[in-house]
C-alpha cells in the first residue's frame, strides 16, 4: 500500500506543479468562497486511477467526487488539493493528503507539497517523517510561548462554536498564531514541531485522515474539544505537541 501511497501522491504531484501559476478554470461550489478546480478535479482523477489499478476492491471517499462504496475494510481518504484558495492564487502553500484507513483505524498517510517538495509520511506504529528524516512535536510546554494555527470554515456561520471569539482571545493574549490555508498542512507543521499546536471547526474526513496518522505518530495529541477521542467524521480538532493541549484546551472552553 505504501507503495501506491507514494505513486498517487507523486503523480498528482506532477499536476499541480505543471499548472501551478498556469490559467484553468474555478468554480465555486456550496458557497462562493469555496473553490473547485480543474486541477482539483485533475488530480483527484489520477490518484483514484492509481489506487483502483492496485487495489480495484478498495473503498475511496475523496473530496470531489464523494465515496466509491466496494464493501472493503479499507478506505482510502482522499484530499487532491487541500489549499486549494492558495493554489488559485498561485500560493505555494498546498498539498495532496492521502490518509488509509483499515477497519475504521487510520493506519497510513502522506502530505505532500509539491511546490514545496515536502513530503510527509507516517504508518502505524512506525513513526514520522519529513523526506525520510523522523519527525518528533515540539516540546514548548507554555501555551504563552507556543505559536499555534487555525483555520477557518467556510459556512456561512461566521462564528461556529465561537471559533472567532478563540481566535481574538488567543491574539489579545499575545499568542502568536498563524492561518495557513490547508488544515493538512497546519496538523504536518505541528507534527514536525514548527507550530505547537492547530484547531479547527468543520473539518473533514479527507483534510484529515492523512494528517491525522502523522501528528500521532510524531508524538502529538489529537482529541475533540472536550477532549475526548478525536474522531474523522466529526467536526472538532484539537491537535497538539500534547505538553500544550490541556492549556488550549482551556482557552477554547473558555469563550
Ligand atoms: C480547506 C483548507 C483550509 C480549511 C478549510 C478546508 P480545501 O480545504 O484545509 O485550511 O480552513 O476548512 O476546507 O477546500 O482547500 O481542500
Ligand atoms: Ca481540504
Ligand atoms: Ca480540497
Amino acid at each position: 500500500m505504501k507503495n501506491t501511497l507514494f505513486k498517487a501522491a507523486i503523480e498528482s504531484g506532477k499536476i499541480l506543479k505543471e499548472n501551478f501559476e498556469g490559467s484553468f478554470n474555478i468554480e465555486s461550489k456550496d458557497v462562493i468562497s469555496n473553490l473547485v478546480t480543474e486541477i482539483d478535479k485533475k488530480s483527484e482523477k489520477k490518484i483514484i486511477e492509481i489506487i483502483k489499478s492496485d487495489f480495484p476492491s478498495h473503498n475511496v471517499l475523496s473530496e470531489e467526487v464523494g465515496a466509491i462504496d466496494k464493501d472493503s475494510d479499507v478506505k482510502w481518504i482522499i484530499d487532491p488539493i487541500d489549499g486549494t484558495i492558495n493554489y488559485a492564487h498561485a500560493i505555494p502553500l498546498c498539498c495532496i493528503s492521502i490518509g488509509v484507513e483499515k477497519k475504521g483505524e487510520v493506519i497510513m498517510g502522506v502530505v505532500y507539497n509539491p511546490l514545496s517538495g515536502e513530503t510527509f509520511f507516517a504508518e502505524k506504529g512506525k513513526g514520522a517523517t519529513l523526506n525520510n528524516n523522523k519527525i518528533t512535536v515540539s516540546t514548548e510546554n507554555e501555551v504563552s510561548k507556543s505559536l499555534l494555527v487555525t483555520g477557518f470554515p467556510y459556512s456561512s456561520d461566521k462564528n461556529p462554536t465561537k471559533q472567532l471569539d478563540v481566535f481574538s482571545k488567543i491574539v489579545s493574549s499575545d499568542i502568536p498564531i498563524r492561518r495557513l490555508g490547508s488544515a493538512a498542512l497546519d496538523i504536518c507543521w505541528t507534527a514536525c514541531g514548527r507550530f505547537d499546536g492547530f484547531w479547527e471547526y468543520n473539518l473533514n474526513p479527507w483534510d484529515v485522515a492523512g494528517g491525522y496518522i502523522i501528528l500521532v505518530e510524531a508524538g502529538g495529541k489529537i482529541t475533540n474539544f472536550s477532549n475526548s477521542e478525536f474522531n474523522l467524521y466529526e467536526k472538532e480538532i484539537l491537535a497538539t505537541n500534547g505538553l500544550i493541549h490541556d492549556q488550549v484546551l482551556k482557552i477554547i472552553q473558555s469563550v
